[in-house]
């Protein structure tokens, strides 16, 4: 049986990108196998964010968990710092990585492109050595992410790979499923960039009011010319819409784009706008219910030890692999 794991990081309010790439999917992995999905909030950790600004997004994304269908009785949900494996098991495998590799990572690249080495905390540099920690720490076989983490996954592959070399088989290995409609969307105003939460402009957030949601598909970037056709290079602003309408109304690009054969941009939006709405509605509905009502913190409290005990195992088997004297 498959063991799914995935997670999201508390540094900001959740996009339209986090959902349709990873969130919405999770749910769907129940009939699939065994899911653990948790928060990173350690990884929230290697850029700066005040305390309450990181507690508020980790109940936020708790909330938004069980609102986007996960069943906490299938499903374990849970903090990733309330399981202290995770950084254990950390400990050990940073170990078999290199800078050099870790020096190549996309995301590395990006976040501290713009800084002087001096103000780059280890933590940022050292990010793919937890994220893969997370990942075979719970058996994982299939890691369901957009196309931004594909890359970390295929590190930690990388990792299972030369541990296990080492030691027999005592990793297991993962792969990384990204879905076929929206692995990458893209900012609303600069539709050549990756929609980001930390990048207000352009973004849809899931706690958006439905009002300001219409009003920044509405005003989207589009491109020259007049027709809804798929090309990602001369018209990357429709393109973008297109995928948002096909993954939320379940169709292909195609399908859509033969529904907005003859549309003019300004109508195809408004039906862009609509699918978003009639999706995120209900889905804040269920948010703010679950967020008052406090139930999550049981959620969590159940998951945290569950996680524990089959993080437990596989740390367990790590520790003895490796020499640590464990009688
Ligand atoms: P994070 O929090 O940046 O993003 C959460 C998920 O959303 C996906 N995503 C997108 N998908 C499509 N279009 C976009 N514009 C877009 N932006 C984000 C991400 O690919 C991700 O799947 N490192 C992870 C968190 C993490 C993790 C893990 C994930 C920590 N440990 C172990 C899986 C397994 C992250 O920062 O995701």
């Amino acid at each position: 049986m498959d063991r799914i794991l995935s997670g999201i990081k508390p540094t900001g309010s959740l996009t339209l990108g986090n959902y349709i790439g990873a969130l919405r999917h999770f749910r769907d992995f129940q009939d699939k196998g065994e899911v653990f999905i948790f928060i990173a909030d350690l990884h929230a950790l290697t850029l700066p964010i005040e305390p309450e600004t990181l507690r508020g997004n980790s109940r936020d994304i708790a909330a938004f968990y069980l609102a986007s269908g996960l069943d906490p009785e299938r499903t374990t949900i849970f903090l990733q710092s309330a399981v202290p494996q995770h950084a254990e098991l950390n400990a050990i495998l940073q170990n078999f990585l290199y800078m050099g590799e870790l020096r190549r990572m996309t995301q590395f690249k990006d976040k501290s492109q713009k800084m002087r080495d001096s103000a780059i905390g280890l933590g940022l540099f050292a990010y793919p050595s937890l994220m893969a920690s997370d990942i075979v720490l719970y058996d994982a076989t299939i890691v369901p992410v957009g196309e931004d983490q594909t890359q970390h996954v295929e590190l930690a592959r990388d990792l299972v790979g030369r541990f296990n070399s080492r030691y027999g088989e005592i990793l297991t290995m993962p792969r990384a499923e990204v879905t076929r409609v929206g692995k990458r969307i893209m900012s609303l105003s600069d539709p050549t960039k990756k929609m980001s939460k930390s990048d207000p402009k352009g973004d849809i957030f899931l706690k958006d009011d439905p009002v300001s949601i219409r009003k920044k598909i509405m005003s989207a970037k589009t491109d020259s010319g007049s027709e809804v056709r798929f090309d990602p290079v001369e018209k990357p602003g429709i393109s973008n819409l297109l995928t948002i309408y096909s993954a939320l109304s379940d169709i292909t690009i195609e399908e859509a784009e033969k529904r907005f054969e003859g549309s003019r941009y300004g109508d195809f939006k408004k039906a862009v706008a609509d699918i978003v709405l009639e999706t995120l509605v209900p889905f804040q509905e269920r948010y703010r219910q679950i967020l008052s009502s406090g139930e999550y913190l049981e959620v969590l409290h159940k998951g945290a030890e569950r996680a524990s005990r089959e993080a437990e195992k596989v740390l367990s088997r790590v520790q003895h692999a490796v020499g640590l004297l464990d009688e």
